[in-house]
């Protein structure tokens, strides 16, 4: 008797990455480079243009983890501390990618970049350099609050370093050991899943352009009306 054809062990390639989150992160290094190279050679007109960058990419960011696709959403990917340890713990043994988004660990990273990511451009909203350059938000916080925010900004940054230094180790940890490419789906949006898997829910990009441009908006009044 012929048996009877079944989808087990079939692969297929499944959305699970929206273009507005991959956007969001690739954007992100370019924005951080040219923050890093634009202080460093004493450009700060060009370091404040893209600190308003990713300050407006990080409330696009927090408003999608709410109402962008089911990857995207804090309540998909947070999930109790205990998982995320228990994650772990199986992390040397090599088994098959059946991640649909962040798996139990890789979504508290993601919250702990996002947070250091936006101290980072708060504080930069309200630091000055003792000369020529101040953030619009300095007239409200006032010169001495300013200074220890802009100590903050400073000592922040090298947290931030560490943190993205630690999350690229990870992807290459993923690759290396569990044989688990993390990268080409960031990429293409695509990750090849079990045929039976469930697909996550994927809002339209357009609503993503319509957040970013509320973002947009939010930080054209703090720059400029305020
Ligand atoms: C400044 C540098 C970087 C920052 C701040 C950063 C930050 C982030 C954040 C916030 C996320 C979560 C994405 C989301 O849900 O919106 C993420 C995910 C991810 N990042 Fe990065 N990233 C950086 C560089 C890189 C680089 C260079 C790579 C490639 C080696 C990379 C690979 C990935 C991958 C593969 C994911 C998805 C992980 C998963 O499957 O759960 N990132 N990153």
């Amino acid at each position: 008797m012929a048996s009877k054809p079944t989808t087990a062990g079939i692969k297929l390639p499944m959305p699970i990455w929206d273009l507005p989150v991959r956007l969001f992160h690739w954007l992100l290094p370019i924005l951080m480079i040219t923050s890093y190279v634009s202080v460093k050679s004493d450009r700060m007109d060009i370091h404040v243009l893209s600190g308003y960058a990713v300050a407006t990419l990080l409330i696009f960011r927090i408003v999608w983890g709410f109402i962008g696709s089911d990857t995207a959403r804090f309540t998909f990917f947070l999930k109790s501390p205990l998982a995320a340890l228990r994650h772990l713990a199986h992390f040397p043994r090599r088994e098959p990618d059946t991640q649909v988004g962040h798996n139990e660990a890789g979504g508290w990273m993601v919250l702990g970049l996002l947070g250091l990511l936006v101290i980072q451009a708060a504080t930069g909203l309200c630091a000055n350099d003792d000369g020529e350059t101040e953030g619009p938000l300095v007239k409200f916080v006032g010169k001495s609050l300013s200074d220890q925010l802009s100590k903050i900004h400073d000592i922040n940054f090298k947290l931030v370093m560490i943190a993205v230094t630690l999350h690229i180790l990870a992807v290459i940890a993923y690759a290396v050991v569990k044989r688990h490419d993390l990268v080409r789906p960031m990429v293409t949006g695509r990750k090849r899943l079990p045929a039976a898997t469930p697909a996550p829910r994927m809002v339209h990009p357009i609503l993503g352009l319509i957040v970013l441009a509320a973002a947009a908006a939010i930080m054209f009044v703090v720059v400029k009306i305020l």
